[in-house]
């Protein structure tokens, strides 16, 4: 019985070592954030937030404003909002790259995320994955198949519940 509980505590201790396969997204308001822990679970997979520098807030995430910080950073597509933490992508061969969309496409933090580890990327599988209001994923997936032709991008998902 005592070596079966070893056994246990030992395989739940490794599992995370073996995965090869990081779910990565970005989540403003938590729905992503759901669907994305949902999927880590599903693929044995590491999951990683990928965090603005600057938290937004309600009034930032306003987009019948002009002025909102979502609304200029989406008017701007060289925009790139900083992000708090880098991530080590170098372990992984398949990478889910998770977010909201705004505006039909990905928010600039995903461009932000995508441009400190497009080297790192090369060859692995990339498979987007996104949560709406009601927009599906395709415009964003054909964006960033345009933005980042290096990469070797996959048919993405639309995670909403159903
Ligand atoms: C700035 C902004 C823009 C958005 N644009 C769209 C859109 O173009 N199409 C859509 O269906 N939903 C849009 N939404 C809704 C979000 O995609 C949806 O609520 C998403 O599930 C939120 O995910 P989160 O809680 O992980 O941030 C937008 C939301 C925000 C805040």
């Amino acid at each position: 019985m005592k070596k079966c509980i070893l056994a246990l505590v030992c395989a739940i201790m490794i599992m995370p070592m073996n995965a090869k396969t990081l779910v990565a997204y970005f989540s403003a308001t938590g729905t992503t954030k759901v669907a994305a822990e949902k999927l880590a679970a599903q693929h044995n997979a590491r999951l990683w937030e990928i965090e603005p520098a600057e938290k937004y807030t309600a009034a930032d995430l306003d987009w019948r404003n002009p002025q909102s910080r979502s609304s200029i950073e989406m008017n701007d597509p060289e925009e790139r909002p900083m992000i708090k933490q880098c991530t080590d992508v170098t372990p992984y061969d398949t990478v889910y790259v998770g977010f909201p969309i705004w505006w039909g496409i990905c928010p600039r933090i995903i461009n932000s995320w995508l441009d400190n580890n497009e080297p790192q990327l090369q060859g692995k599988i990339l498979i987007p994955f996104a949560t709406s209001g009601s927009s599906g994923i395709e415009e964003a997936e054909a964006y960033l198949r345009k933005t980042y032709p290096s990469l070797n991008w996959q048919k993405g998902l639309l995670l909403n519940k159903r």
